[in-house]
C-alpha cells in the first residue's frame, strides 16, 4: 500500500532510531539512557510510534507511544500515551531545513488519579538526515516549565 500524500512532510522519520539521552530536573538526580524509536506508516494520514529507553546497565526506563499527523502540509499533531499516568496532546509547526525539519511542539496534558502532576510540556523534534535530535521540558510536580530530557539518535534501519 502506497504512503498517504500527508505524510510526505515526515516521511524522513520513517524507520528505527537509536541513540543516547541525559536525563535531569530540580527534583531528582541526573541521569543517562540510551533509546530507541520506531516510527512506522500503514497507507493512513499518521505514522505510529513506539520509544523505548534503558539505563547505562541495560534495566528498561521510560516508555512511550503515540500517533503523528501532518495537517495542510505543515501543523504537526503528536499524541503521547504515557505509561506512569499521563496524555500528552502535543501541536506545533513544521519547519523545512535542509535534509529534514524541525518543529517545537506545545502540549496539553491529562493525568490519571495516581500519577505524578505533569500541567504542560514542550517537546522539540529535529530530523537533520540519518541524525534525530529530541529534547522535552516540563511544567511538573511544582516546577514551572524546566528542561527534562535531551537525546541524539541515528539511524538503525
Ligand atoms: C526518555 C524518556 C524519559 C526518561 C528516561 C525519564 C526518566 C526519569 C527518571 C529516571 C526520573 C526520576 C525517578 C523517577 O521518578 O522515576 C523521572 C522523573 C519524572 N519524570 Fe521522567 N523520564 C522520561 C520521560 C518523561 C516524560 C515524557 C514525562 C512526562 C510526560 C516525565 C515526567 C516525569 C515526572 C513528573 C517525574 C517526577 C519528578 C519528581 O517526582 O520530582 N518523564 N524521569
Amino acid at each position: 500500500m502506497p504512503m498517504h500524500p500527508a505524510l510526505k512532510p515526515v516521511s524522513g522519520l520513517i524507520g528505527t532510531w537509536r541513540g543516547a539521552g541525559r536525563g535531569e530536573y530540580p527534583t531528582i538526580d541526573s541521569f543517562e539512557y540510551t533509546e530507541e524509536v520506531t516510527f512506522a506508516e500503514a497507507g493512513k494520514p499518521f505514522l505510529t510510534y513506539v520509544q523505548k529507553t534503558w539505563s547505562p546497565e541495560g534495566a528498561p526506563m521510560h516508555t512511550e507511544t503515540g500517533y503523528l499527523r501532518v495537517c495542510d502540509g505543515s501543523a504537526l499533531e503528536f499524541v503521547f500515551s504515557q505509561p506512569t499516568g499521563q496524555t500528552e496532546l502535543a501541536e506545533g509547526t513544521l519547519i523545512p531545513a535542509a535534509d529534514g525539519f524541525s518543529c517545537e511542539l506545545h502540549s496539553r496534558v491529562m493525568n490519571s488519579a495516581s500519577a505524578k502532576q505533569v500541567d504542560k510540556t514542550r517537546r522539540t523534534i529535529e530530523l537533520a538526515g540519518n541524525v534525530l535530535t529530541t529534547s522535552f521540558a516540563m511544567a511538573a510536580v511544582g516546577v514551572p516549565m524546566t528542561h527534562h530530557l535531551a537525546s541524539e539518535m541515528r539511524r538503525a534501519n
